[in-house]
């Protein structure tokens, strides 16, 4: 194990409220914004800046959550981290957090986990400029802005004047300390940090924030963290495979591969056996993540009863885009003696391609004499669908 300098900075961060305008039936930092937690989302970010001691402030009741959230973000620094108990308000539970400090600490950010997509550069910025006097980030204000009195504006305000405040908020330790102290005795609480620091006489300076370190307040701003993590997710291709098997013994003529075959033996199914259609169905719907055929058009469908390869793949296709996937294409190949493929092809993959918009390539092959297929008993089809998410609109 390699032995790393114990950090100057640490990062306190603040998770212990009760998210009540949220109202996700949890404490907000326990929410889901997409698999992970808001809190996860947090520490991953401060986890992601320069190395500091990482505070995790939970609520009562939630520490070995929050712990576990810790363990995860921090990988191999989970030396870093610690977890302590909340108050009821914010300022106490900073209070919590700074009585926790380490002393080689000498540079405090304090942060909301509710502010779980900050990027870890501006963390960085703001524990870079806090090593002189007190720092926050902060965006310009894009509204025009009233000062009002009832319903009546009493004056304009200038917005040039004017920036929001995010965090996290950087600040000496001991000047922090000190100012903590001084808010306790008096019993004032302040609205964030910067206030409570400037209340005691100090410079607070300000550096470029982001758009992305918006508060999650309200379940709109969860929307909008969703959509946001969506958005930067890559988008990978996904493959799916399907099988099927039907034995020859049906009724009237042979349908596979999307065409009928006059005079040649027909497959025995619920619907026209087309082993073919029905493998890459599977294919599309397992690469989708869709179920499977029996779900969307099996005995419990009776409208799909003796339908063709056209009505089960143009529904299968709609099914892919209403869940925001294009196909990529589709490889099937069959196994049998009959019929005898390669004269219709073309034929079928025109009309296989054509039905689901992308390329369905088939091949044919027999097996030596070997199997079911071989004696001539029935078709074993296999087909590999890849399909490909496509962009969510934000
Ligand atoms: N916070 C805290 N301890 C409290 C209150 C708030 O640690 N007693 C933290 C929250 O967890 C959050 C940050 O301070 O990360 C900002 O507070 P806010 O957005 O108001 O969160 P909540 O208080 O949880 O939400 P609400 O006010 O809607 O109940
Ligand atoms: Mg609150």
């Amino acid at each position: 194990m390699s032995i790393l300098p114990v950090p100057d900075t640490a990062i306190i961060v603040v998770a212990a409220g009760s998210g009540t305008r949220l109202d996700g039936g949890a404490p907000k930092a326990f929410v889901g914004i997409d698999a992970h937690s808001i809190l996860r989302h947090a520490l991953d970010g401060v986890f992601a800046a320069s190395p500091a001691q990482v505070i995790v402030v939970a609520p009562p009741g939630y520490e070995g959550d929050a712990e576990t959230e810790l363990r995860e973000a921090a990988g191999d620094r989970v030396d870093l981290g610690a977890v302590v108990t909340g108050g009821a308000t914010r300022q106490e539970s900073v209070a919590a957090g700074l009585a926790a400090l380490w002393g080689d600490v000498t540079t405090v950010l304090v942060h909301d986990a509710a502010r779980a997509l900050t990027p870890p550069a501006v963390i960085d910025a703001v524990a870079r400029a806090a090593k002189d006097g007190g720092v926050i980030p902060t965006l310009p204000v894009v509204d025009t802005l009233k000062k009002v009195d009832a319903d009546v504006i009493a004056a304009a305000v200038d917005r040039a004047e004017l920036a929001a405040a995010q965090t996290p908020q950087g600040f000496p330790r001991d000047l922090l300390v000190a100012a903590y102290a001084t808010a306790r005795a008096a019993g004032t609480e302040y609205t964030d940090d910067a206030a409570l620091f400037a209340a005691a006489g100090h410079r607070v300076r300000v550096v470029a924030g982001s758009e992305r370190g918006f508060k999650i307040t309200t379940p709109a701003d969860l929307e909008r963290a969703r959509h946001l993590l969506a958005a930067s997710a890559p988008l990978l291709p996904r493959v799916g495979m399907g099988t099927d098997v039907h034995a020859f013994g049906g009724d009237g003529s042979l349908w596979l591969a999307g065409l009928e075959w006059p005079g040649e033996q027909a497959l025995s199914g619920h619907s026209d056996g087309d082993a073919v259609a029905h493998a890459i169905v599977d294919a599309l719907l397992g690469a989708a993540g869709l179920g499977d055929i029996g779900q969307h058009f099996g005995t419990a469908h009776p409208e799909y009863a003796g339908a063709h390869a056209e009505v089960f793949l143009a529904r299968t296709r709609e099914l892919l885009a209403a869940a925001g996937f294009a196909i990529g294409n589709v490889s099937v190949q069959f196994q049998g003696n009959r019929p005898r493929f390669s004269a219709r092809r073309g034929e079928a993959e025109r009309m296989l391609s054509g039905v689901l918009g992308a390329p369905v390539t088939v091949t044919a092959t027999t097996t030596d004499g070997l199997g079911f297929p071989g004696r001539g008993e029935g078709i074993s089809v296999m087909a590999v669908a890849l399909v490909v998410p496509v962009a969510p609109s934000v």
